[in-house]
């Protein structure tokens, strides 16, 4: 379209340009906004599971609403501005000054004062809301380090006198508020599971408070949001939330030392993780030729001190920062599906752990094989002097296959649910 002798073009000649401005702009929102309400969205916030999240949510929509017809209302001022007061070659250089004109002023400081404020008070109100520490909270410990989460429960001892601890996978009873005392061994890491809360980060030297509180009974995913070193990505975690009396069921069998079964296989794979992995991993009941428990020293090969306790690693449905599923496909699938349809029965499922039959040996096998091949990790033996000889991760062990096939028939053993049930 082009103006006749520097004269705007008549409004009706300038509204189909601004329909398909306007249509296009809607066509970009809907795609965002459809992205947000796909069925699967395990970490969404847009899809709030507890109390934290549901404030979060709550106050994120008035906000936006509010962003957005200030940002439509500023663009089509800017948009009428271009085009309406835009150069024409007979123009004056110094357009029309407004100055000195108190009401427009006034206006222009107060309509954003307000806005502001409209904003600012729920928000503030919020935060106050999102960190007060509940009333009778279970108390959970979060650690961070490359590249997986610690969880240890202060208030709960086992067998062994000490905190009972657990790695990636953070259970709590649903409805029940939490209290998180978050922490990192190393660097910065960002502990989120979005649709039970906001994020805080995990600060070496810093312990902070965050609160968690779960409706119902799930698996709630997140992962780490502070970018910490070559598997940051891979730095993931779950939240599962059981009914209360199966999280007591779960306390009780986590309370237990691991025991496996006296048969000649399982006893093979117990050698090789004790001569193998035990100076890292502590397996609670693993005990060496004299019956002394193996103690693991973790802080003499890894740089930042810890490895996961692998004490009952088959009472989880994922392992290596929940980057991997423990549970093959097919048990996956009906775990997520009782998620979805009947949250006492996920509930019930967990506290089986990951069975013999369920287990996913092809990622397992594929770990033991080669951990920095399939989960980056600085392990380069030539690169040790810049953290004192000592790892950041899990190196390669060069196992064989038959020291594979051992370990995975010990590892399967680690779960309490089935020690019990055959004792
Ligand atoms: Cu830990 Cu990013």
């Amino acid at each position: 379209m082009t103006s006749v002798e520097g004269m705007p073009s008549s409004p009706r000649s300038r509204r189909p340009r601004a329909l398909v401005a306007t249509g296009g702009l809607s066509a970009l929102l809907l795609t965002v906004l459809s992205a947000c309400s796909q069925d699967d969205r395990p970490q969404s916030t847009m899809d709030p599971q507890g109390d934290y999240a549901q404030m979060i949510f709550d106050l994120s929509w008035p906000v936006f609403l509010i962003a957005a017809v200030v940002g439509v209302v500023v663009f089509a001022v800017i948009g009428v501005a271009v085009v309406r007061f835009r150069e024409r070659p007979d123009d004056e250089f110094t357009p029309k000054q407004v100055h000195g004109n108190p009401a427009m002023e006034i206006g222009l400081t107060v309509l954003p004062a307000v806005l502001l404020a409209a904003i600012i008070i729920p928000t503030v109100s919020v935060l106050f809301d999102l960190n007060a520490e509940p009333e009778d909270p279970l108390v959970i410990n979060v650690t961070g380090q490359q590249w997986w989460w610690e969880f240890d429960y202060p208030t709960i001892t086992g067998d062994d006198d000490l905190p009972l601890v657990t790695a990636n996978e953070m259970v709590i009873p649903a409805g029940q508020q939490v209290r998180l005392n978050i922490t990192s061994r190393d660097v910065i890491h960002s502990f989120w599971i979005p649709r039970l809360n906001g994020k805080r980060d995990a600060v070496p030297g810093r312990v902070h408070t965050w609160n968690m509180q779960a409706d119902q009974p799930g698996e709630f995913w997140g992962q780490c949001t502070e970018f910490c070193g070559l598997s940051h990505t891979n730095m993931r975690m779950r939240v599962i939330a059981l009914t209360p009396a199966d999280f007591d069921r779960w306390v009780e069998l986590q309370k237990a030392n691991a025991v496996s079964p006296d048969d000649e296989a399982v006893e093979a794979g117990r050698a090789q993780f004790s001569s193998l992995c035990a100076s890292c991993h502590q397996v609670d009941g693993l005990v060496d030729a004299d019956g002394e428990q193996i103690v693991a020293q973790p802080q003499t090969q890894v740089y930042s001190g810890a490895a996961p306790n692998l004490t009952h690693l088959m009472s989880r449905g994922t392992f290596v920062s929940s980057n991997f599923d423990l549970l093959n496909e097919e048990c996956r699938d009906q775990r997520e599906a009782l998620a979805e349809d009947d949250p006492e029965a996920f509930s019930a499922a967990y506290l089986e752990g990951t069975t013999p039959e369920c287990l996913n040996r092809v990622d397992l096998e594929a770990w033991l094989r080669d951990p920095p091949g399939v989960f980056p990790m600085y392990v380069d033996p030539t690169q040790l002097a810049a953290t004192d000889g000592k790892y950041r991760g899990m190196p390669n062990l060069n196992l064989t296959e038959d020291q594979i096939d051992q370990l995975v028939t010990y590892l399967q053993t680690l779960n309490p649910a089935l020690n019990t049930a055959g004792a």
